[in-house]
């Protein structure tokens, strides 16, 4: 059979863009990139995440979309196809299963998380957060943390909206809901800046977000950028790779990946600039954590004007950019599930869906049930990881960044310079040449240092 066709095509550049962007924003984003910069010391980390995003991030990237086109199919037939293709070990194929069970992996825990923001639409639209002071706000998320059925249920909800889309296929499923859903999400991001500007600390939270403290910025600074650029990029595992599979050949790859890149950085710095200046102005702690926008956000929403109606549309937002990131999450396992004979796309989904969300309830109970559980408790760094803690832990910052590298690797040492140069549409020029330079050299040793620095 010929290669792709199990598989339908974007129908155009335009779509594959919304879609590679939909899978890049998404909690990482909104939830985490605000919280990790309040806690990691605001402009220090901000620089140092560009950084990585343009020097690390972005060269593999472009590796990861010319092998996912080149391959045609999901991310381990496509593998496997090129290690045959470029004369090298049959047991490159590895690399494209590690994408897919990394993303099915990040799936489970995701949708639970986004769970939260669907269960906050209605907690906001009902006015729950109506004059709460900081002790109530808390109340109510460690409420709905404690409560496993109803998480759980949260959760299926979730996963069910993201089978549903996936079930439908490229066109009538994916193509659509971003169609739809990314505008929406951008209008709603610029309403809630523009409101962040009248009405909070605008100019504090400019500064906090863009002044920089070299002092602040030391090794594990530099990790948690890294960690953070790969899983807010989508970079890494077969997510995009996946996406690279359906995309048509006039395409540039290099374009591509860079506008993939700046409207991820964009929204994050956006989100930062919704969030921060209702922090400050209604005197909250940016350092916060995980619970910034769950705990910390609703006391200002209860507080202003029209807050009932902002803060809705807030979770709304959150939402909306969980879900075009989940499908992302689904697809590579449902892609290649689908090469095998006779495997029908909409049963195959509801399996996955169903598995991913059995799994899940693994991350569910370690927020209630299984919270003192610690499975790897014996070792050290494990000591207090939940089952949540831990697939977030090996996803986030062992398998992105190993898949990173190899996928650099691959695209930069063991696929003919000749391969690449036709992939990418380019000449030997200087585009090509920098590419090149930082796949084979810069960003596979920064990706090992951060695993020196991470196992020291
Ligand atoms: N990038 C998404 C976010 O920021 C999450 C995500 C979707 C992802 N697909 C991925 C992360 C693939 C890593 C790999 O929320």
């Amino acid at each position: 059979m010929q290669r792709g066709s199990h598989h339908e095509a974007w129908s155009s550049r335009f779509a594959f863009l919304l879609a590679a962007v939909g899978s890049a924003v998404g909690l990482g984003n909104i939830w985490k990139f605000p919280y990790v910069t309040g806690v990691n010391g605001g402009g220090a980390f901000v620089l140092v995440y560009v950084a990585c995003v343009i020097l690390v991030v972005i060269p593999i990237l472009i590796g990861e979309l010319l092998i996912g086109r080149r391959g045609g199919e999901s991310p381990a037939n496509s593998m496997a196809a090129l290690a045959k293709d470029e004369n090298r070990h049959s047991s490159w194929e590895i690399l494209g299963w590690l994408g897919i069970i990394a993303a099915f992996l990040i799936l489970t825990f995701y949708s639970v998380i986004a769970g939260w923001s669907l269960a906050y639409v209605l907690e906001t639209a009902k006015g729950s957060f109506e004059n709460i002071d900081a002790t109530g706000s808390r109340e109510i998320f460690d409420g709905l943390l404690a409560d496993p059925l109803s998480l759980g249920l949260w959760h299926g909800l979730f996963m069910g909206i993201t089978m549903f889309v996936v079930s439908r296929g490229v066109k009538k499923g994916l193509e659509r809901a971003v169609t739809v859903m990314l505008p929406s999400l951008f209008v709603i991001l610029l309403v809630l800046v523009g409101y962040a500007a009248i009405a909070g600390e605008f100019k504090r939270a400019f500064d906090f977000l863009f002044t920089t403290d070299f002092s602040k910025i030391d090794a594990n600074v530099i990790l948690i950028a890294v960690g953070q650029a790969f899983f807010s990029v989508s970079v890494g595992i077969g997510a995009l790779m996946t996406y690279g599979a359906y995309l048509p050949r006039d395409v540039s790859i290099p374009k591509m990946s860079c506008v993939i890149a700046a409207a991820d950085t964009l929204v994050a710095v956006l989100a930062g600039l919704a969030i921060f200046p209702i922090v400050f102005a209604y005197g909250l702690e940016p350092g916060e954590g995980p619970g910034l926008i769950f705990v910390t956000l609703p006391i200002a929403f209860g507080q202003m004007p029209g807050g009932t109606f902002i803060g809705t549309l807030f979770f709304v937002l959150l939402a909306f950019a969980a879900l075009t990131s989940s499908i992302s999450l689904l697809e590579p396992t449902v892609s290649r599930l689908v090469e095998q004979r006779d495997w029908k796309r909409v049963p195959v989904t509801i399996c996955a869906g169903v598995a991913a969300w059995l799994v899940g309830l693994g991350s569910v109970f370690s927020f209630n049930n299984w919270a003192d559980f610690t499975p790897l408790g014996i070792f050290p760094t494990f000591a207090n990881k939940t089952v949540f803690d831990l697939l977030d832990y090996l996803a986030t910052n062992i398998l992105l960044p190993l898949g990173g590298m190899l996928i650099a690797i691959f695209a930069g040492w063991l696929m003919a310079k000749k391969s690449t140069l036709d992939e990418l549409g380019l000449t030997d020029g200087p585009v090509y040449r920098v590419w090149r330079f930082l796949v084979r050299f810069v960003s596979p040793v920064a990706v090992g240092l951060v695993f020196l620095f991470n196992l020291a």
